[in-house]
């Protein structure tokens, strides 16, 4: 897929939750071609050279016939404060599509979940749009979307995605929207009261509970497909700074190193070595909430 560089144009800006931001970007030559999964490197500094390296964000949402593309992103540095603090109207250069893209169900797979963990949801609206349509298509079809947070006040609304008939379901670990535990307990529970085991799991949130995600998608023989994040320097293969060990292909006991920038971010779980990751990746803990 060409990746090209754009002047985007900031239309809007807006917290949507705590230390959360969506923005709004007018970019028709990258949203042309961009899909669910894909992401792009945004450059930050507007004068100067601080912060130096471009930072990478998913698409959360594309509309192509608008030439526009959102992005939701959490501020944890400099980096994304200054991006919160952009005004409507600048301008922002942007390098994109980049990476692959979630695939779509394969024709036996009826019932698929969502899993997202905090700013993990970003990428996952726009991917429950495109599912949300696919399941239109077949009344066998059912999505369902597990989405948790620290607190009720991080999660971020949804807006239009619950009522296109996607069965979502909330936990915090404080208990104060949901179910207070996990994600992995969400999803628990999900498959004890419906009965229905999702024959396809998409994911992304932080490397614990992705972690905890594909352990408990591998135990239950359900095919996990994640979106995993590295710390980016250029998106583009060229510094080999975003590597993370999978298996061999030839041999699954034997450890390489993928780039999560140009094979990833999307992985199937089974290829990822969870126990090399540094920092090795600990299960959450089941929370108890009074
Ligand atoms: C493919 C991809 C897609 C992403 N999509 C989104 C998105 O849609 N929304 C969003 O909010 N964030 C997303 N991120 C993470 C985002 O790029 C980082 O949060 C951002 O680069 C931090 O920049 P900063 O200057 O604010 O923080 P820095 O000052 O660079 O870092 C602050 C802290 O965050 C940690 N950090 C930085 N980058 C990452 C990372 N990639 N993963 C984990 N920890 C990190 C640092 O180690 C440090 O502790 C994505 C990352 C990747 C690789
Ligand atoms: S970020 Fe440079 S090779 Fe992946």
């Amino acid at each position: 897929m060409p990746k090209t560089q754009e002047k985007a144009r900031l239309l809007e800006t807006r917290r949507v939750a705590d230390d959360t931001h969506r923005i709004v970007l007018y970019a028709p030559r990258i949203t042309a071609t961009a899909r669910p999964g894909q992401f792009v490197m945004v450059r930050i500094a507007s004068e100067g050279a601080d912060p130096l390296l471009n930072r990478p964000f998913s698409f959360h949402r594309i509309h192509k016939d608008d030439g526009l593309f959102e992005i939701l992103f959490r501020v944890v540095g400099r980096g994304t404060w200054l991006l919160s603090q952009r005004k409507e109207g600048s301008s922002l250069d942007v390098i994109g599509p980049l990476g692959n893209a979630f695939p779509m169900p394969e024709a036996q797979e009826e019932i698929v979940a969502l899993a997202a963990g905090g700013i993990g949801i970003a990428p996952m609206v726009e991917l429950g749009y495109r599912l949300a349509d696919w399941a239109r298509e077949k009344d066998s079809r059912q999505v369902f979307l597990f989405y948790g947070a620290r607190t009720a006040s991080e999660l971020v609304p949804l807006g239009k995605l619950e009522r296109r008939g996607i069965r979502a379901s909330f936990s915090t670990d404080d208990g104060s929207r949901g179910s207070c535990g996990t994600v992995v307990d969400l999803m628990d529970q999900s498959v004890r009261e419906s009965g229905l085991l999702p024959q396809r799991l998409y994911a992304c949130g932080p490397l614990a509970m992705q972690a905890a995600v594909a352990a408990w998608a591998h135990e239950k023989d359900v095919r996990a497909t994640m979106s995993l994040e590295s710390v980016m320097a250029c998106g583009i293969g060229a510094c080999l700074g975003c590597a993370l060990p999978a298996a061999h292909p030839d041999d699954s006991s034997r450890a390489r190193h993928v780039h999560v920038c140009k094979e990833g971010p999307v992985f199937d779980s089974r290829k990822i070595l969870w126990e090399k990751m540094e920092p090795t990746p600990v299960r959450p803990l089941t929370f108890v909430c009074s």
